[in-house]
């Protein structure tokens, strides 16, 4: 598994509404220890501008859209969530914010670990020390 990827979940296409779904193992490649949502953003706003040293996430606009940045300490990568059968993986140890959110869009997002405020990173220059540290 890469960093950071792209995954596309199933899609029922039913004329009675489309249904996607995804499984811990199976969609995304870790066990869902926690699931919370972002919404009712105003206009300009940007969630996140950290970093997780275990947490691995996967983030999908089920509604609306909005982007998210990530920066490995090195490079930034920039993906636009627009699709609810559409989400991001992305590994520990990855600056990350979201941004540009549209109007009523919602970010859903699980994570690998329950919440532990000693998981997150919360200073840029702090985590591109400890990412480039060898190991
Ligand atoms: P934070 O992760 O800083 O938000 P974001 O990265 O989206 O900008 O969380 C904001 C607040 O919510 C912070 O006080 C911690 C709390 N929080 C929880 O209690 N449980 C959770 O699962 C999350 C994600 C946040």
């Amino acid at each position: 598994m890469k960093e950071h990827e792209l995954i596309t979940l199933p899609k029922i296409s039913d004329p009675r509404g489309n249904l996607s779904f995804f499984e811990s193992g199976v969609h995304i490649p870790f066990e869902i220890k926690r699931t919370y949502w972002i919404y009712d953003v105003p206009g300009g706003q940007v969630r996140g501008s950290h970093a997780f040293k275990k947490s691995q996430e996967f983030i999908i606009a089920l509604s609306g859209s909005f982007d998210v940045v990530l920066n490995d300490g090195n490079k930034e990568i920039k993906y636009n969530l627009n699709r609810s059968y559409v989400g991001l993986y992305v590994s520990s140890m990855l600056w990350r914010k979201l941004e540009n959110f549209s109007t009523n869009s919602l970010a859903l997002i699980v994570s690998s670990v329950t919440f532990d405020r000693e998981d997150y990173i919360r200073n840029f220059e702090e985590f591109k020390k400890l990412k480039n540290e060898p190991l």
